[in-house]
């Protein structure tokens, strides 16, 4: 915490001006939980006011639940404030512009926006044949609460499709069914991070993994990703002491990079010599175009220290509000403990309906489905892409993914584009957007999977006509 300063001429009393100061130094990062705070005595002379007054701010921020008693060594800030907004990577290190896109997650699904799987292929009247068959075995079971890890079925489904799909060999039992990745990841924050804690995060990365942690208590370590995924030498030059990294290491989000077997073993060994734990956000590892669908980093980790992520919302869809958690033995009864306490599970009656519709075949048929469409898709938008901005783009071939990145002109900046595209009602993304710090890289994002065949020439041709006072420069 900077010298704390206080105003002699200002009306508010002077022990409220201390808890003040106290307050906005934790809300803004300046003092983490678990530090320790100067002695009442000592700040009292600092700043030249009577030590009554010091005791007095004290006592309040205390019975706030602020500062707590750390035994015969004085006050410490109270270690429970792990859930405060966290600033630990310094304010003037982050990015000036806001980051995120605008939220385009309500109404119809705008052309090029990211995060949805294709609607349109999607089996409606299966899945509503399911729901209503399920609908009509209700029982008791159903509207009990549900069983805080997940249901039992759902949870063998999993592990038998993560098993012959991701070669990932785990029981049910080590299987938590969450709120998509962001309930688990939640999870994740709540079962290891303390306050203070390093984490990695692959820098470009995904917004919803970055925001959970700038609001957790831990401090974010932006580490670079290159050609062959996360630098795990520059990750371990910044803070080899780090206790969690999180990457995508099937296709990188965003810019669908798959990390390299060597990167993979590296990483591994790091948080095997280091204790510390890994997270793989597997969203999307099942859109995978060219060459063998890729194991997961999880089938490598003969140490336990990977937590397994997958998402219903990319192989279904992102309403259903579905994810899994892989969870090693030494965890699971904590993480038990932690959704039983915190929101006693996910509501039964998806779970059922999904678990029916991968027990009956369904899930894997739909997979294959949406493989050759989105590869297809892709194709088609490379195409048009190039053929009406010329070669102005710079679009480099990736074996997976959901979106294409489009590398510009040194002169252009993604942002201004996206901007003008906005106005013509086309979500397209900034990866200058995705960095947590500043960066030069500029290119744009385009998601593809709901891009019809037939309507991709004319999109395109829109976008060129919005984006012409640009690139005519
Ligand atoms: C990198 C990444 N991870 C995970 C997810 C899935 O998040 P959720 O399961 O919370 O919908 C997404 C969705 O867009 C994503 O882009």
């Amino acid at each position: 915490m900077h010298q704390l300063t206080i105003n002699r001429n200002d009306p508010i009393p002077i022990y409220l001006q201390i808890y003040q100061r106290f307050c906005d130094a934790v809300h803004s990062g300046s003092v983490c939980p678990g530090d320790r705070v100067p002695s009442s005595r000592s700040l009292a002379s600092e700043l030249s006011v009577a030590r009554g007054t010091v005791e007095e701010a004290y006592a309040l921020l205390t019975a706030e639940g602020y500062m707590v008693r750390d035994g015969q060594r004085g006050s410490i800030i109270s270690k429970q404030l792990i859930n405060l907004p966290n600033h630990q990577l310094k304010q003037s290190e982050l990015q000036k512009e806001p980051r995120m896109q605008a939220d385009v997650t309500v109404g119809n699904i705008v052309p090029f926006q990211l995060g949805h799987p294709a609607l349109d292929v999607f089996p409606r009247k299966l899945w509503s044949r399911i729901t209503s068959s399920e609908a009509r075995k209700f029982c008791d079971i159903d509207l009990k609460y549900p069983a805080p890890t997940g249901y039992y079925p759902l949870k063998e489904n999993i592990a038998r499709y993560l098993a012959l799909s991701r070669g990932v060999h785990t029981s049910p039992h080590n299987i938590v069914v969450t709120y998509g990745y962001q309930g688990a990841l939640d999870l994740v924050i709540q079962l290891i991070l303390r306050a203070g804690d390093k984490v990695w995060l692959e820098e470009p990365g995904y917004f919803g993994t970055q925001e959970a942690i700038l609001r957790s208590c831990a401090r974010a370590i932006p580490v670079r990703v290159d050609k062959h995924g996360l630098s795990v030498e520059e990750g371990i030059v910044k803070a080899g002491n780090a206790r969690l990294a999180i990457v995508s290491p099937s296709h990188h989000s965003p810019t669908n990079v798959t990390m390299s077997l060597p990167r993979r073993i590296a990483l591994l060994a790091w948080a095997a010599k280091r204790r510390a734990w890994i997270i793989e956000d597997d969203y999307d590892g099942e859109f995978h175009y060219t060459g063998k669908l890729l194991p997961a980093l999880k089938s490598l980790d003969t140490q336990d220290r990977v937590l397994y992520v997958g998402s219903f919302s990319k192989t279904l869809f992102p309403s259903l509000r579905l994810g899994y958690l892989v969870v090693p033995d030494d965890l699971i009864e904590k993480a038990q403990t932690i959704v039983n306490y915190r929101d006693r599970g996910v509501a039964t009656f998806q779970q059922k309906v999904v678990a029916q519709f991968m027990e009956d075949g369904h899930f894997f048929r739909h997979l294959k489905r949406m493989r050759t469409t989105y590869e297809r898709r892709r194709t088609i938008l490379t195409n048009s892409l190039n053929e009406v901005f010329s070669d102005q783009l710079n679009i480099p071939h990736h074996e997976g993914g959901m979106n294409l990145l489009a590398y510009l002109p040194a002169h252009i900046k993604d942002r201004q584009l996206v901007a003008l595209a906005a106005k013509s009602n086309i979500a397209i993304n900034a990866l200058s957007a995705t960095f947590l710090q500043e960066t030069e890289q500029n290119a744009l994002i385009f998601g593809f999977t709901n891009v019809q065949e037939k309507n991709c020439d004319k999109l395109c041709q829109q976008l060129g006509k919005a984006l012409r006072p640009i690139f005519k420069k």
